[in-house]
């Protein structure tokens, strides 16, 4: 049977062309040549445009960028991220996240879980590879793009190394183009799985709103200031869960991230964390900040090592985790324990659908 997506595009195009057939069968001639007449006029008039919001479903036959066959040349290379954000903002708005093609299972996992919330839509997946690129345009056109240079897809992405830093410290620098193209944006790692509707949260009109990486149980009122650094002067927000505004102050925390990257790329290590705390730090009197519950978004270093915070705290979850852990298999392995791993048995809800 044809599997359909709620509100999506069809996953497969083999499903879409048996239910074209059937339906086809089953209407008269005339209604047919009207049909014929509809379609002709759409291709004369909207397919110069199918990457217009305005046209929901892309054409996916002759000028479409559709990698049906992967001998055959595609365009998707020349979508750009303006192109992009516009196809898939809804309300303004754009969710975000950065993928390479090893962590694809763990894409699919995540967008089980947002789709589970009616956010599948406005999923930007910023693709660090081609391989990723095609692989999620042919199962879902138009909700990926890449912004040059590309990765090697081969490079395994391990926290900590070299490769790894090529591919977070780009990160401020998405957000803020897609913060000057005028859209919200929400970035999320993919290491994650939405249990309730994260938008809901976001509350007032603040520019950055972030949560912390600290395993400290706060209490459940806790303020949503920047937190006061610690002893050793550092604090720990995570650059993991970010929503930003289209403001001169969200602009100017991005552009501050960006230049504390590269004035410390060396004694960060691989890591854009630290430089994200240290421009929070040095933005908090000109930016307007929120820092998120911790109950609705902990960090994995408390909700997988604290059962009893967890019992004390069910229901409040918005967002998990799945951090303080090394190592790919390690990480699927926790979200497998915690009944956290959704591809194994929902794929068909992710617009991406089963990847073999
Ligand atoms: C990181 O990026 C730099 C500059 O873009 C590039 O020369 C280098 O090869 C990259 N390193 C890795 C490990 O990807
Ligand atoms: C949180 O609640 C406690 C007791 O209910 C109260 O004493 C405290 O002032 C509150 N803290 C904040 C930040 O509102
Ligand atoms: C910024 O960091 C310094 C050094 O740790 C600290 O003294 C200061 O209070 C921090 N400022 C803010 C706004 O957190
Ligand atoms: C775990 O959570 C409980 C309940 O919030 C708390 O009392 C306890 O101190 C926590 N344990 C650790 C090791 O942080």
């Amino acid at each position: 049977m044809a599997q359909w997506n709620n509100g999506s595009f069809s996953p497969n195009p083999t499903s879409y062309s048996s239910i074209s057939n059937r339906t086809i069968s089953l209407l008269s001639r005339n209604v047919l040549l009207l049909l014929l007449a509809f379609f002709v006029l759409l291709g004369v008039f909207i397919i110069p445009w199918t990457g217009s919001p305005l046209f929901p479903f892309p054409n996916r036959s002759s000028s479409s960028p559709s990698s049906s066959s992967s001998s055959l040349p595609s365009n998707w290379h020349d979508y750009s991220l303006a192109q992009a954000a516009k196809f898939v903002a809804k309300d303004g708005t754009v969710i975000v996240c950065a993928v390479s093609y090893p962590f694809l299972p763990f894409l699919n996992n995540w967008l089980i879980s947002v789709s589970r919330q009616k956010h599948q839509d406005k999923v930007l997946v910023i693709a660090e590879d081609y391989a990723t690129l095609y692989k999620v345009n042919e199962k879902w056109p138009g909700h990926s793009v890449l912004i040059p240079p590309a990765l090697d897809s081969k490079t395994a992405q391990n926290f900590g190394s070299k490769g790894f830093f090529n591919f977070t410290s780009r990160r401020p620098q998405h957000l803020l183009q897609i913060l000057e193209l005028g859209y919200n944006v929400m970035y999320n790692d993919v290491d994650m799985v939405w249990l309730q509707d994260p938008f809901q949260y976001l509350e007032g009109s603040h520019d950055a709103y972030f949560t912390d990486d600290r395993t400290t149980i706060k209490p459940w009122n806790h303020s949503h200031d920047l937190p006061p650094p610690d002893r050793n002067g550092v604090t720990y927000i995570c650059s993991c869960t970010i929503f930003l505004r289209p403001t001169n102050g969200a602009k100017l925390l991005m552009k501050t991230w960006i230049d504390e990257l590269q004035a410390g790329s060396k004694a960060y290590e691989g890591n854009d964390q630290p430089a994200f705390n240290w421009a929070l730090n040095k933005t908090a009197h000109q930016v307007d900040l929120y820092l998120l519950s911790q109950a609705a978004f902990p960090t994995g270093g408390l909700y997988f090592k604290n059962e009893t915070w967890v019992k004390e705290t069910k229901g409040k979850h918005a967002i998990i985790h799945n951090n303080y852990i090394i190592g790919y298999d390690n990480k699927m392995k926790r979200f497998h324990d915690f009944g956290l791993w959704l591809v194994d048995d929902y794929a068909l809800e992710s617009p991406l659908g089963k990847l073999e």
